[in-house]
């Protein structure tokens, strides 16, 4: 039939729309940590196989990716993996306890110099499969976002060897040993890029980068060290072709600084108001926040006034996609992002 032909495309979806500044029909929203210990049926799988198991077989990775999805009308999907996975892949020996801890921290140029360089296809080919059978598991309005964890980020964590509240031996690391400090960031940069980019290869359709230790340094030490970084990173994947996230947790204050950096979304978290870190951002970035995982504790009516606050704050420029302000805890209750979802889904429609 002629008319076949016709037929218009599937229209960009929600979530990719708002990552490049579009009109879309409503405001998207999915939830960093969104697989996780929330969900009982996460801990059903989770009951069966550790942590580091999961990562690794590619048909439990991409089940727990979508259990939220078949809960949730949510927008976009994230790849259940973790930020350290990469670094396994570079023969950084580490176990979860349930946070990331390595075994022979990283703290002279020899133990930098001995890190292997990422290969994704041959190091973790386990993430890249799950990416396409995630893919062939979702609709096709639902994105799925590939991501990695900001080269500071993971600097803090080799470095200290284990989670921290400060990351003092990293944050001085940095003072003490500002060349081998550069030379490992360097080197997690390259190798970020290299992991960011076999993920859309393999089908990831957005890229986040997770910096969530950043907000602890000072301005200058941010802009040389963790932006420095990461701006190699983001360098690398220029016209890679889909959207890039940068979240930057306690980061309200270096807004100015990452304004520059050449991505499509910042990601931040709630301790300032979107219109006030918008302002600061410029027209040129979409914003991805900013609600205090602590809200989905509220009352359910309460709980809708918290959110319509992020949306009033965000404004009615393009460029936003709902979320929380960091990771969701495992104390919450699904029935409040259920709530969540449908109150963001129907305050926005257009
Ligand atoms: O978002 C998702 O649902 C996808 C999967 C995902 C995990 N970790 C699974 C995970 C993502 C995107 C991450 C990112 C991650 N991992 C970050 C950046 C985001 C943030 O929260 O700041 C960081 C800093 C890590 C390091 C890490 N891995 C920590 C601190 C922990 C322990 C406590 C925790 O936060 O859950 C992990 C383990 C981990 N990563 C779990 C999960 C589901 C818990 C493992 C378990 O089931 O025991």
């Amino acid at each position: 039939m002629a008319g076949r032909r016709m037929i218009s495309p599937a229209p960009e979806p929600p979530f990719l729309a708002a990552c490049r500044r579009r009109q879309v029909p409503h405001t998207p929203i999915w939830i960093m940590r969104q697989a996780g210990r929330y969900l009982p049926e996460y801990r059903q799988v989770r009951s069966q196989a550790e942590f580091a198991t999961l990562l690794r077989r590619p048909e439990l990775a991409a089940e727990v990716t979508l259990q939220p999805l078949r809960r949730f009308p949510l927008d976009a999907a994230i790849l259940f993996s973790d930020i350290m996975t990469p670094l396994q892949g570079m023969g950084v020996d580490l176990s979860f306890e349930p946070g990331p801890v390595v075994k022979e921290p990283i703290r002279t140029d020899a133990a930098i110099d001995g890190l292997a360089q990422l290969v994704p296809e041959r190091d973790v080919p386990f993430v890249l499969e799950s990416v396409r059978l995630v893919r062939a598991g979702l609709p096709s309005g639902v994105p799925l976002i590939g991501f990695a964890g900001g080269p500071f980020t993971l600097f803090c964590y080799l470095v200290c060897g284990r989670p921290s509240k400060e990351f003092g031996t990293a944050r001085s690391f940095l003072y003490a040993s500002p060349e081998s400090a550069e030379r490992l960031l360097a080197r997690l940069a390259d190798a970020m890029a290299a992991y960011l980019r076999a993920q859309a290869a393999a089908g990831a359709q957005a890229l986040m980068l997770f910096e969530s230790w950043a907000g602890l340094l000072a301005p200058r030490e941010f802009e040389r060290f963790a932006l420095g970084a990461v701006r190699r990173t983001v360098a690398a994947l220029q016209g890679i072709g889909v959207p890039l996230i940068y979240y930057v947790n306690q980061g309200s204050a270096l807004m100015e600084c990452v304004a520059g950096l050449d991505v499509d979304v910042i990601g931040v978290d709630w301790r300032a108001p979107l219109g006030v870190l918008r302002r600061k951002l410029g027209p040129g970035k979409a914003v991805q926040g900013n609600l205090d995982p602590a809200a989905l504790f509220a009352s359910p009516q309460d709980l809708r006034r918290h959110a319509g606050r992020v949306l009033d704050e965000a404004g009615s420029a393009p460029g936003h996609i709902f979320n929380l302000g960091h990771g969701i805890w495992p104390e919450t209750d699904p029935d409040a992002v259920a709530r969540l979802v449908d109150y963001v889904h129907e305050a926005t429609a257009r």
